[in-house]
């Protein structure tokens, strides 16, 4: 892995004020934001295809009082510069039900409207490049340019359900530019087709690519001709997909991403297969659980002399600091932490995103959950801070390495 690669798949988060240029509507409850990106931050924004950004703004809450919000949204293009050093990052955001951000932005998002967007992150990318490195497009040759793209030719399927679809088609539209050998075979599971996003994109794309992608279009609430087709995606049709439609046979790197529920079933289909877990990248859709505090994270904990208290010790943008945190309340490090400084990075505050990712220095901790760290970070010692609770009487963090 390049250090310029590393640095944009594990940069340190940080956020600046964009302006949004368009918003295109997808379907009746999907748009697409674009945000200018400036040349003098475009650096701070160059991304991998498959990475997310987080966006953050203030939204009345049900009391009508101000509350901050983020909500992470993977970017659904591939990267591209213009001329003048300027750059852009395209976002799907699709309205959950209840879902406060979401609904406000379907219903007022603009262009002209400015919010905080966080430097790209997030590791669901290809590996497949050389020597494991990930693929990347030359965000400088792209545009005019695509056969400069290098990649190694590979086979990739790739499982996507809703806007499980946006890093997916990131991802595939650089892996099919990359090289003239590669295919793509796409299992796409929506309820119905006015549910599909990126509809005409993905026709496009099997119009420029018609004998490498393949198009396999699920949906659970509307007959298809093809049985195989028509119903949800369940252990049964996983198999006759994986046995039948697809081409599962030879590939080099699978990516699913959609709900924990119909991830983890093609993990465990995957992997009852034969496949090894390198191969595999998964992402999942962010919960968004009212019991995951998110923008109000770190508030409701008092503490008080008399308590018995963990110290948290941590180091962000070379500045250590701690705080102390009151046992009975098995605050995770992240909302200990975020009492005493308001910029400690974080989105989803779910597991998912890996954007609150440290560095354990000394002491012990237990993590909840986690679905963004992979098994080489966890040996180096690398913790979700918003998944960890401290189980020694001291702990030390470091955001910074
Ligand atoms: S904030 Fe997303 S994993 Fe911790």
């Amino acid at each position: 892995m390049t250090t310029e690669t590393q640095t944009a798949s594990r940069r340190r988060a940080s956020f600046h004020n964009l302006t949004v240029a368009e918003v295109r509507r997808l379907t009746d409850d999907a748009i697409e934001v674009t945000f200018g990106v400036p040349a003098d931050l475009a650096g701070q924004y160059d991304y991998l295809p498959g990475q997310y950004v987080a966006l953050r703004t203030t939204l009345p809450d049900e009391d009508g009082e101000p509350h901050e919000v983020r909500r992470s949204y993977s970017i659904c293009a591939e990267p591209r510069s213009f001329e003048d050093g300027s750059s852009e990052i395209r976002v799907a955001i699709k309205k959950d039900l209840g879902g406060l951000f979401s609904t406000w932005a379907n219903a007022e998002l603009k262009a002209g409207d400015v919010l905080d967007v966080m430097s790209p992150q997030g590791a669901f990318i290809s590996r497949h490049g050389k020597d494991g490195s990930p693929v990347q497009h030359n965000v400088m040759n792209s545009m005019n340019h695509p056969e400069e793209l290098a990649g190694e030719p590979g086979n990739f399927v790739a499982i996507a359900a809703g806007s499980g679809i946006t890093p997916v088609i990131a991802i595939a539209r650089t892996l099919l530019a990359a090289n003239p050998e590669t295919t793509f075979d796409l299992v796409y599971a929506n309820k119905a087709a006015m549910d599909v996003m990126f509809l005409e994109e993905l026709a496009d794309l099997k119009d420029k690519y018609p004998t490498r992608l393949a198009l396999h279009h699920v949906l659970s609430r509307e007959q298809r001709i093809a049985p195989l087709m028509t119903g949800r995606i369940d252990s049964e049709k996983l198999q006759a997909l994986l046995s039948s439609a697809i081409h599962a046979e030879d590939v080099d790197e699978w990516f699913l991403c959609g709900p924990f529920e119909l991830v983890q079933l093609c993990r465990d289909t995957l992997a009852a297969r034969g496949v090894e877990p390198e191969h595999v990248r998964f992402e999942l859709f962010t919960t968004g659980r009212p019991d995951r505090p998110e923008g109000n994270a770190g508030r409701p904990v008092v503490e008080d002399e008399s308590q018995d208290t963990y110290k948290i010790t941590f180091t962000l943008d070379g500045l250590t600091g701690d705080v102390a945190s009151p046992t009975h309340a098995r605050e995770s490090i992240l909302n200990a932490a975020l009492r005493v400084r308001p910029d400690v990075p974080f989105a989803c505050a779910g597991g998912v995103c890996g954007t609150c990712r440290a560095k354990l220095i000394t002491g012990t901790v237990t993590m909840d959950e986690n679905y963004a760290l992979e098994q080489d970070e966890l040996d180096k010692g690398y913790v979700l801070t918003c998944q960890s609770h401290p189980t020694s009487e001291e702990v030390t963090v470091d955001f910074d390495v």
